[in-house]
């Protein structure tokens, strides 16, 4: 089973609808592409994101997991969902738009693997598309770790959930979800998922080679630091004839 595959079915009813990231989007593509069309998610999970952002656009998603992805597909119908590698897609076409958000990119744990999938957004941005992402900093591991177990109650499921950091920058989430069948009996569905913390001074390194970092955000919208526990970075991708020196 891939991983996410267990979590699926309850992805939606656990992580509620992501409200702030989509307005954060919507101000984004208004001031930054506002006559864009054509928009590429990275890991679009369940497609929370594609569907806030809107059906008058054009939505790609890609996922590894098959299971999210057949819950997209029942809320877009008219989007256009593959199953795929993140770090290693080639669409052999470009977008307005790349967003890969709700730490996806955290969840490519290998160093390579992540700035991979920055060469990915790249590689399917028109020359002045925008490409952007979100991180959980180490700072946000170390707060969940800190917390301990938590629980959730969520309409039937009842949820279980810690973050193991203790092997920095990589971190494990143990979510265990009790599903209610009746009054007496539960079924366990068990998802492990490894991310590895990503710093927002070394995101905004590694996309300054070939974007034009134009904001850096916290998920409030706020400005932020390298201490804050998310980032948003919203990214122009350069057009090589910006690199051509004159002398
Ligand atoms: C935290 S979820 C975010 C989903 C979605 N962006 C949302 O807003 O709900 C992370 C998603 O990234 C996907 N993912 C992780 N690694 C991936 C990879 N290498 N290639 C494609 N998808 C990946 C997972 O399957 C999962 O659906």
């Amino acid at each position: 089973m891939a991983q996410y595959d267990a979590l699926a079915r309850f992805y939606d009813a656990v992580t509620g609808e992501p409200v702030e990231l989509v307005a954060l989007l919507h101000d984004a593509l208004a001031r930054h592409a506002p006559s864009a069309r054509r928009v590429l998610e990275l890991g679009c999970g369940t497609g929370a994101v594609l569907a806030g952002l809107g059906s008058d656009l054009l939505l790609t998603g890609v996922d590894l997991s098959e299971a999210m992805l057949t819950r997209a597909a029942l809320r877009l119908p008219n989007a256009r969902l593959l199953r795929g590698d993140i770090t290693t897609l080639d669409m052999g076409e470009t977008f307005d738009v790349v967003v890969c958000v709700c730490d996806t990119l955290n969840h490519v744990t290998s160093d390579d693997g992540w700035r991979a999938v920055i060469d990915v957004a790249h590689s399917h941005l028109e020359p002045g598309g925008l490409f952007i992402v979100d991180v959980n900093t180490r700072r946000r591991l170390r707060d969940l770790a800190d917390l301990g177990e938590w629980v959730d109650d969520v309409d039937e499921l009842t949820l279980i959930t810690s973050v193991e950091f203790s092997s920095e920058p990589l971190a494990t989430w143990d979510i265990r979800i009790f599903e209610r069948l009746d009054n007496t009996t539960y079924r366990l569905h068990h998802e492990v998922i490894a991310e590895r913390a990503i710093e927002t001074d070394e995101l905004v390194a590694s996309l300054t080679q070939s974007f034009e970092v134009l904001e850096v955000v916290d998920s409030e919208g706020f400005d932020t630091s390298t201490i804050a526990p998310r980032a948003v970075v919203i990214a122009r991708r350069r057009d090589e004839s910006d690199d051509i020196w004159t002398s």
